[in-house]
C-alpha cells in the first residue's frame, strides 16, 4: 500500500486500521475494540485484549524456532567488551530476574525504579518487570540524586535495581553513592535494592535492603510472563516539562506493542533478518522504544551501545560498529554527527570502514539542520532521515515512511505525518494556518496506539498540559508549519522545554536552583544556540538589592548547584549577573521574549511590558555576550 492510501485509512477508520494492525502481534485474548473514550474524557485502545509484553519480545520468537537467533548484542569499547544474546539466552535470564524480583515481593502494577548505565542488564530488568507486570521507571544516569528522589517519590518504587558503576569515556562513575543519596532525600523507602557488580567497581552491599544481583538471580526459579490488560501501564518515564517537576509518562502495554511493532516496518523498513541500532540510552525515550521494545517485538536484532560518538576511542566509532555488526538501520541524534563532524570533518575514518550494510540512517531528538543533514548525506551515502517524536508519543508523529513508500526527502523537514497522526498547524484561536504559516503543532485526538495515557498519578495535569490549549487536539509545544507538499517543519518549541545535545530539559527546573542561591532575586534561563549540542542553558541572574559578589565566584557556585540539583547532563556552565529582566506589569518575567531574542527572531512585546526599554536593554547585554543566534533570522 502507498503512503498516501495507508494515511487516509489511518486517519478515517483508525478502529480497522488499528484492530488490522493488532492481529500482527501475539495477543493471549485478541482485542475486539480499537479505540474507546474512558471515564475521564480521554481515550483508550484495545481494552479488553490481553497479552504480556516480555512474552511478545522473547517467548513468542523462541515458541517460533527462531530462539538460535541474536537478540541483542552489547558493544562497550569503555570495558572493551562484546556480547551476544540470542533470544533463547535473552528469555532465560529476563525470565530468571524477574523471578528475583518476584522473591523481592515485586508483583502486578507495582513500580520498580531501574538507574543503570548501558549494559545488558538494563534491558533484561525493563523486560523482567514487563514479565510481572510491574511498572517500570528507569532513571537516566546522567541525573544527580535529587532528581532521582523526585522520581522515587512520584513513582513509589517498591524496589531499586541498580548497578555498582557506570562509566561516561575514561570516567567511572560510582552510581551506589547516588542511589543511597536518593532513597536518603526521598520520603518514600523502596524495601529492596538489587545491584549488578561490575568488573571495574564493586560497590558495598547494605544488608538490610541490598541484594547482589546474581546471588538473587541463583536462588530464584524463572517466572512466567502475566498476562495484563491491553490498557495497564507498562512503563512510567520521566520527561521535563515546564515546572521544576518532571512529568511521568504513561505508556500501556498494548497500543505501545502494536504501534512499535507496526512502526519497525513502515517507519524503519526493518524485518526480522535485520540488525536496528539506536545509539541512544535506555534512560531516554528513544532508548525505551528502539532499542528495548520495538525490535525485540520484531524478532530482529538490537544493539545496545556504551561508548560516545567520538573519544571512544575516536570519530570511527560509529562506522566500526557498523561494520562490526552488519548494521542495516542506524538511528542517532543530530548533536553525535555534529561531533563527528567536527572531530573528522572530512570522515577519513569512513574509509577504513566497511559500511555497506547499512540502508538508512534516522535522525531524531532535535531538529537534523541541513549542514549535518548535508555532510551526513554526502559522506555515508544512503538516505537521511530527519524523523520528528516525543517522549509522550513515543513513536515518530512524522517521518519519510521509508518501509511503506521512501519519499523525496527534504533538508529541514521531518517529512510526512505518520500513519495515525492527524498533524495540524493552529492560531491561538484553534483554527488552521495557512500553508507555509507558522504556528503551534497540534494532533486531533484520538491519537494513534502508543502514546501517552496519562501523567502517573496526575490525569488533571495532563489534561491541562496537552488537551487544555485547542479543544479536540493534543498539544505538542512544538511549533513549525507545513508546505505545500503536506512536509512537516519543526522550528522549536513553544514552552521551556530546551534540547541539549538530544536530551530534554526543562529551564524552569533550572530557574528553582538559581532561585535558591541566596545572593539572587530573580532569574531567567534560556536556551541559546550551540553549534554541538544544539542548545545550551544561559542564566540571567538579579542580585538581591545590596549584594555586593564576585561575578565569577557566583557563577561557579550556580554551575555546581545546577550539576548537584539535577546532574551534569544539564550542561549547565553559563550565569550572566543583569541589572534587570524584560516584566510584565504585573511583574511575570517575559521569558518568551527572552526566547525570541536568543533566537533572533522578531520580538513580539507585549502591551503589558512594565517598561519597553528594558527589551532594548537585554537584547544589547544578549548580543554582547554572544546568547543571539546570529545565523538565523526567523
Ligand atoms: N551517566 C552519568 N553521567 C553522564 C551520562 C550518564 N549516562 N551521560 C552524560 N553524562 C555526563 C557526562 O559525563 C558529562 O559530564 P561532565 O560535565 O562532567 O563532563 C555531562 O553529563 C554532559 O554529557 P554529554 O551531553 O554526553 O556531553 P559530552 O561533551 O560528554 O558529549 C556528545 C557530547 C555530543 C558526544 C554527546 O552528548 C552525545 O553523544 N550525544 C548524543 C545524545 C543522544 O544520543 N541523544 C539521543 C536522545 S534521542
Ligand atoms: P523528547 O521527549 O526528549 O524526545 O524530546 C521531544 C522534543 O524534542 C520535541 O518536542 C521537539 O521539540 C524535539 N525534537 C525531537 N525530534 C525532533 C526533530 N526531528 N525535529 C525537531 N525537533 C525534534
Amino acid at each position: 500500500m502507498t503512503y498516501k492510501k495507508e494515511y487516509i485509512a489511518s486517519t478515517h477508520h483508525p478502529d480497522e486500521f488499528w484492530l488490522k494492525q493488532a492481529r500482527k502481534i501475539a495477543w493471549f485474548t485478541p482485542p475486539l475494540k480499537g479505540c474507546q473514550k474512558t471515564d475521564n474524557g480521554y481515550f483508550e485502545w484495545f481494552k479488553g485484549g490481553q497479552l504480556n509484553t516480555s512474552y511478545l519480545a522473547l517467548d513468542h520468537h523462541v515458541n517460533n524456532g527462531r530462539g538460535d537467533k541474536t537478540a541483542l548484542i552489547y558493544d562497550s569499547p569503555v570495558t572493551q567488551t562484546t556480547q551476544h544474546f540470542t533470544y533463547n539466552e535473552l528469555l532465560t535470564d529476563v525470565a530468571q530476574f524477574a523471578g528475583g524480583l518476584s522473591r523481592l515481593g515485586v508483583k502486578k502494577g507495582d513500580r520498580v525504579i531501574i538507574y543503570m548505565p548501558m549494559i545488558p542488564q538494563a534491558a533484561i530488568a525493563m523486560l523482567a518487570c514487563a514479565r510481572l507486570g510491574a511498572v517500570h521507571s528507569v532513571v537516566f544516569g546522567g541525573f544527580a540524586a535529587n532528581e532521582l528522589a523526585v522520581r522515587i517519590d512520584d513513582a513509589k518504587p517498591v524496589a531499586i535495581v541498580t548497578a555498582s558503576c557506570g562509566i561516561e569515556g575514561s570516567k567511572v562513575l560510582p552510581y551506589k553513592p547516588l542511589v543511597e543519596e536518593a532513597i536518603e532525600l526521598a520520603e518514600h523507602k523502596p524495601q529492596a535494592c538489587v545491584l549488578f557488580q561490575r568488573e571495574q567497581l564493586t560497590a558495598e552491599l547494605n544488608e538490610n535492603m541490598d541484594y547482589d544481583w546474581n546471588a538473587l538471580v541463583n536462588a530464584s526459579e524463572p517466572a512466567p510472563p502475566v498476562s495484563v490488560d491491553a490498557t495497564d501501564p507498562l512503563y512510567v518515564l520521566y520527561t521535563s516539562g515546564t515546572t521544576g517537576k518532571p512529568k511521568g509518562v504513561v505508556r500501556d502495554n498494548g497500543g505501545h506493542a502494536v504501534a512499535l511493532h507496526y512502526s519497525m516496518g513502515a517507519v524503519y523498513g526493518i524485518d526480522e533478518d535485520d540488525v536496528f541500532w539506536a545509539a541512544s540510552d535506555v534512560g531516554w525515550v528513544v532508548g525505551h522504544s528502539y532499542i528495548v521494545y520495538a525490535p525485540l517485538i520484531k524478532g530482529a536484532t538490537t544493539v545496545l551501545y556504551e561508548g560516545k560518538p567520538i573519544g571512544t576511542p575516536d570519530a570511527g566509532a560509529f562506522w566500526r560498529m557498523i561494520e562490526s555488526h552488519k548494521i542495516n538501520v542506524l538511528f542517532a541524534a543530530p548533536t553525535a554527527f555534529r561531533a563527528i563532524r567536527k572531530a573528522d570533518p572530512d570522515a577519513a575514518f569512513l574509509s577504513k570502514y566497511d559500511t555497506s550494510s547499512l540502508r538508512t540512517l534516522f535522525m531524531a531528538g532535535e531538529r537534523l539542520d541541513p549542514p549535518t543533514y548535508y555532510w551526513a548525506s554526502e559522506k555515508v551515502g544512503v538516505p537521511v532521515i530527519d524523523h520528528w517524536w516525543q517522549t509522550e508519543t513515543g513513536w515518530p508523529i512524522c517521518s519519510n515512511p521509508m518501509g511503506l513508500e521512501p519519499m523525496e526527502t527534504k533538508p529541514g523537514s521531518s517529512s510526512v505525518p505518520t500513519p495515525g497522526f492527524n498533524v495540524k498547524v493552529l492560531n491561538s484561536a484553534n483554527t488552521q494556518q495557512a500553508i507555509g504559516e507558522k504556528g503551534a503543532i497540534a494532533i486531533k485526538l484520538p491519537l494513534p496506539p502508543g502514546c501517552l495515557t496519562t501523567i502517573w498519578q496526575d490525569h488533571q495535569r495532563f489534561v491541562d498540559g496537552y488537551l487544555r490549549e485547542f479543544d479536540g487536539y493534543y498539544s505538542t509545544g512544538d511549533n513549525g508549519y507545513v508546505d505545500e507538499a503536506g512536509y512537516v517543519y519543526i522550528m522549536g518549541r513553544t514552552d521551556d522545554v530546551i534540547n541539549v545535545a538530544g536530551h530534554r530539559l526543562s529551564t524552569g527546573e533550572m530557574e528553582e536552583v538559581l532561585a535558591a542561591h541566596p545572593a539572587i532575586a530573580e532569574c531567567s534561563v534560556i536556551g541559546v544556540n550551540d553549534a554541538l549540542k544544539g542548545q545550551l542553558p544561559v542564566g540571567l541572574v538579579l542580585l538581591k538589592d545590596g549584594v555586593n559578589i564576585d561575578e565569577k565566584a557566583l557563577e561557579q557556585d550556580l554551575v555546581q548547584r545546577v550539576r548537584d540539583k539535577i546532574g551534569p547532563v544539564a550542561c549547565f556552565k553559563r550565569a550572566i549577573v543583569v541589572n534587570r529582566l524584560p516584566k510584565t506589569r504585573s511583574g511575570k518575567i517575559l521569558r518568551k521574549l527572552l526566547r525570541q531574542i536568543a533566537a533572533n527572531e522578531s520580538v513580539a512585546v507585549p502591551s503589558t511590558i512594565d517598561d519597553p526599554s528594558s527589551v532594548k536593554e537585554i537584547e544589547s547585554i544578549m548580543r554582547e555576550k554572544g546568547l543571539v543566534n546570529e545565523t538565523s533570522t526567523v
